[in-house]
């Protein structure tokens, strides 16, 4: 890679960071240079968790040279690039991370790890199953750090259900159910580039959010969803185009053109499944919900107690018990050593998603400078889970198709 292993080499300090202006401390290794293709909702998340992380923002891609520009001075980058191929290609560029729609995610992945790059690629990592593998491949021959954002493994109480589940705290497991329910997309009216197949590829729901709660319970509990029985519903089967509306903007779209498409992705999904462990299980997935924003959340029923997390109250984990029940919360003094380093602030100061973004950005960079890839880091969810989220969504897809279980491969 040039020159991010010259620089990571070269420094004596396992601290990095820039100086006032962006350039390296003196006595300190040169900090990470990065630039992020995509400067919508989560590119925006992206820029501010790798300044928090000490990276220097090269730069930024958008949709146009001018969009990018504009971007770039309010996420304080260096320069918008004219596009993301440029982007991802750039000689003075260390890790590239791609945060554009879900059509753009492999051949601007593949660009950059052909060009040496690390990689921080936006969920779903390929629209497919058979090209998620090949980008796995692909980083593997490139041998560099390619992480994938299932950020919700950053709660610190979702490291403690996972130290609990992995002691055998809460006995062996009986049933895995929950739910990732939205209603940004709930009216007609509400439409965006993930609606169309095109550019988010054939599911939308299960592929976009569905994947997240699957990686999560799947890293939880360390066991594996083995066969899905699943039904989908396109509860609006046409939506008013919005002409480019940002992922939750549900107000004030501008451009919208007032054309009615046609609806193909699906809205709802609803999933049976069996691990291979042999635990049952079920998840609802919709993005039509009324009043519900982003609630993702999990329970897990274990022979002696059973955990509850919801990531909108996520400072809490709920304890079931037969004779009591507890509400744990986040206080490092009493949570796993997993959980506790990832606890930033006291107890009653609330930590949330933005958290665990800065602290997914930082685990990646951190795996950059340990070399050995993204398995130098625990818990940091690779582009080998981006392809298990991608095996996982194939599978439902199948099954919504054949109306029988069909099995994860
Ligand atoms: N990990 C998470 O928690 C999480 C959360 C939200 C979104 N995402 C993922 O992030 C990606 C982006 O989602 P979003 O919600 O930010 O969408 P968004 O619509 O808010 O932003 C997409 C951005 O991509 C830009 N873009 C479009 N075409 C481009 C091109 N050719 N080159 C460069 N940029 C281009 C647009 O200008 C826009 O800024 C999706 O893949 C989505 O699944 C992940």
């Amino acid at each position: 890679m040039e020159g991010a292993t010259e620089e990571l080499a070269s420094g004596p300090s396992t601290s990095s960071g820039p100086g006032p202006t962006g350039g390296a401390v003196p006595g300190r290794r040169p900090a990470l240079r990065i630039a992020v293709a995509g400067t919508g909702f989560i590119g925006a998340v992206h820029a501010h968790a790798a300044r928090r992380a000490g990276a220097h923002l090269i730069g930024v891609a958008a949709s146009s040279a001018p969009s990018a520009r504009e971007a770039a001075q309010a996420l304080g980058a260096e320069r918008g690039f004219d596009d993301a191929e440029s982007l991802v290609t750039a000689p003075d560029v260390d890790v590239v991370h791609i945060c554009t729609p879900n059509d753009l995610h492999v051949p601007l992945a593949l660009a950059a790890l052909d060009a040496g790059k690390h990689v921080i690629c936006e969920k779903p990592l390929a629209v497919d199953a058979a090209a998620a593998a090949e980008l796995v491949r692909a980083a593997d021959t490139a041998g560099v750090v390619a992480t994938v954002p299932f950020v919700y493994r950053f709660y610190p109480l979702v490291r403690e259900a996972r130290a609990r589940v992995g002691s055998g705290a809460i006995g062996s497991l009986r049933l895995i159910h929950g739910c990732y329910l939205q209603d940004w997309l709930a009216t007609e009216d509400d439409d965006n580039w993930r609606v169309d197949p095109e550019r988010g590829g054939p599911s939308r729901a299960f592929a976009d959010i569905g994947s997240h709660w699957c990686d999560l319970v799947e890293f939880v509990t360390g066991d594996r969803l083995a066969a899905v029985c699943a039904e989908s519903v396109t509860a609006i089967p046409e939506r008013v185009s919005a002409g480019g509306g940002h992922a939750f903007e549900t107000h004030g779209r501008a451009g919208s053109d007032g054309v009615r498409r046609a609806v193909t992705t699906e809205d709802i999904v609803v999933v049976l499944f069996r691990t291979r462990d042999g635990v049952t299980g079920s998840v609802v997935v919709s993005q039509v919900s009324p009043g519900r924003k982003n609630r993702l959340q999990f329970e897990i029923a274990g022979a002696d107690a059973t955990l509850s997390f919801d990531q909108e109250r996520p400072e809490t984990l709920w304890v079931g018990g037969r004779e009591a029940s507890e509400v744990v919360a986040r206080d490092p003094a009493h949570l796993a050593d997993e959980a506790a380093r990832y606890s930033l602030l006291p107890p009653g100061h609330p930590q949330g998603y933005q958290d665990c973004f800065d602290a997914f950005v930082a685990d990646t960079y951190r795996a950059i400078r340990a070399g050995g890839g993204a398995a130098a880091v625990d818990g940091l969810p690779s582009f080998a889970d981006g392809a298990r989220a991608a095996d996982i969504t194939a599978a439902v897809l199948r099954s919504t198709r054949t109306g029988r279980w069909e099995d994860v491969s």
